[in-house]
């Protein structure tokens, strides 16, 4: 049997991919981000998982603003890296696993999802960054180190879905993976945010008390997260908060009580504030015993948290 072992959040900013492509990694400010992931690639090389679902959202490359899914299933063997203006980032091809993605798509629509099934589909940063940041830099002519089930969902053009519906099609999909014979280890990303808003006055948005009791909740009380509605994230996490959501596909995908292996947060990253956090199921195998050998587990008290909201108040002096 297939199982979920672990959930992981992240930001999937795209300059993050920008300043990796461009060899800016060892560069002050790009390295206070990627150093925050080191734990997690680590977790990862523990780990070794079979697939990963990727929850991510599409910025108008695969789709236009003519045609809008609002839930996107990546069946295909390949997804290639979209050009999102200036070339496709330099990454390998993403492989896909059709034949779980497949029983995926019958699991949830005949649970009553209406999910696009995609054949062909291009991925942008949105997918592609948290990759890289989970998995390190991959060259090109290289492989990543597993396959991949994207499902893409509408958080750009109104009205995405609700954080409930989101939460309840993680559950669906959690169902649909314990239902595949093949035994797989699987973990799901969900990726975007966490607060930032990158037009109109208040661009440059960042709410980081918003951002910390999201994950706080995300972590210990996620039925919590699953009422707001979505007019609370556009103005307490900015117009493009509300990516926030599809953390919560990841979270529904998860056991209702779940072990913080790790957590960062900082800001800014461009005008973005950057969060990612691993969830590991209790009792599930080796996610939990890796996460330990692999990263410490964090303070409650969230003291990085409490740095990076100095750094915010340092930033805006200096800017
Ligand atoms: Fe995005």
């Amino acid at each position: 049997m297939a199982r979920i072992i672990a959930g992981i959040g992240s930001s999937h900013v795209p300059a993050i991919g920008a300043a990796l492509d461009n060899g800016k990694t060892e560069e002050p400010y790009w390295k206070r981000i990627f150093s925050g992931f080191e734990k997690s690639q680590g977790w990862m090389r523990e780990t070794k998982p079979d697939v990963a679902i990727i929850v991510y959202n599409d910025h108008a490359s695969a789709f236009s603003v003519e045609m809008i899914p609002t839930f996107a299933l990546g069946c295909a063997a390949e997804f290639p890296p979209a050009d999102e203006g200036w070339g496709p980032r330099p990454v390998p091809v993403v492989k896909g696993h059709p034949a779980l993605a497949s029983h995926i798509a019958q699991s949830v629509i005949l649970d009553e999802f209406d999910l696009t099934i995609c054949n062909k589909m291009e991925v942008d940063h949105g997918m592609t960054v948290p990759m890289n940041l989970l998995f390190g830099k991959v060259e090109k002519s290289g492989h990543w180190p597993c396959p991949v089930v994207p499902l893409a969902v509408n958080v750009v053009m109104y009205p995405p879905p609700t954080g409930h519906r989101c939460f309840m099609l993680g559950r669906a999909i959690r169902k649909a993976v314990e239902s595949y014979p093949e035994d797989l280890k699987v973990v799901i990303f969900g990726t975007g945010g966490l607060s930032h808003q990158i037009s109109g006055p208040r661009a440059g948005l960042i709410n980081s008390k918003w951002d910390k009791n999201f994950l706080d909740n995300l972590s210990n009380n996620p039925q919590k997260l699953v009422k707001i509605p979505h007019i609370d994230y556009m103005r307490e996490a900015g117009a493009e908060g509300i990516e926030m959501v599809m953390w919560l596909i990841m979270r529904g995908a998860l056991d209702d009580k779940v072990d913080e292996v790790y957590r960062f947060y900082t800001v800014p990253a461009s005008n973005t504030a950057v969060g990612h956090i691993i969830l590991a199921n209790r009792g599930r195998g080796s996610a939990r015993k890796s996460a330990a050998k692999a990263a410490p587990k964090p303070k409650r008290s969230g003291g990085k948290l409490k740095r990076a909201a100095a750094r915010v108040k340092t930033e805006r002096i200096r800017g």
